[in-house]
């Protein structure tokens, strides 16, 4: 039986959904960016990046589903594919995972005031997750920054980063 779910939580949930396909999505672009200059760590560091993405949306089905809600899915943009060098792409990653995270923040937020509390106990762990996440390339950024016009740097890090994917990397 279906349960109640405030229409406006309902099209937040959605809305996040999709912006974790766009996130997927932007990733791979970067991947590819990366793949065409021969930084296979970092291109391999992104299109992990971009399945892990694209397992949060599932996750937002999942939840949907269990509540007995409608899925809606749109059209994805086009995403970003052109950068002038790896910090510029770590900038606008960095930019778009706090944009995640206040997305996340402002659904838990809607979620609070619609009285919802399964859907909070559902947001939380997510909310600590995508704050690790933005740490996380946050500090990879720092790292580009320290290579500045260091391409030597940049190998090592680029390696370190194939070194740190791993087989099992999601
Ligand atoms: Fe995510």
């Amino acid at each position: 039986m279906a349960q109640e779910m405030e229409a406006e939580l309902h099209q937040g949930l959605c809305n996040h959904l999709q912006m974790e396909l766009m996130a997927s999505y932007t990733y791979f672009s970067i991947a590819v960016w990366f793949t065409q200059r021969e930084l296979n760590g970092f291109a391999t560091y992104a299109r992990a990046e971009s399945d892990g993405e694209r397992v949060h949306a599932g996750l937002f089905v999942d939840y949907l589903v269990a509540r007995s809600q409608p899925v809606e899915l749109s059209d994805l943009s086009q995403p970003r594919q052109t950068w002038t060098n790896v910090e510029d792409v770590l900038i606008s990653v960095f930019e778009m995972e706090a944009e995640v995270t206040t997305s996340l923040q402002q659904l838990y937020s809607l979620a609070e005031r619609c009285g919802d509390y399964r859907s909070s106990i559902f947001l939380d762990p997510m909310i600590k997750t995508q704050v690790d996440a933005e740490s996380e390339v946050a500090h990879l950024l720092a790292q580009v920054r320290h290579c500045h016009t260091d391409f030597g740097a940049l190998m090592i890090l680029d390696q370190s980063l194939s070194a740190a994917a791993g087989p099992t990397a999601a």
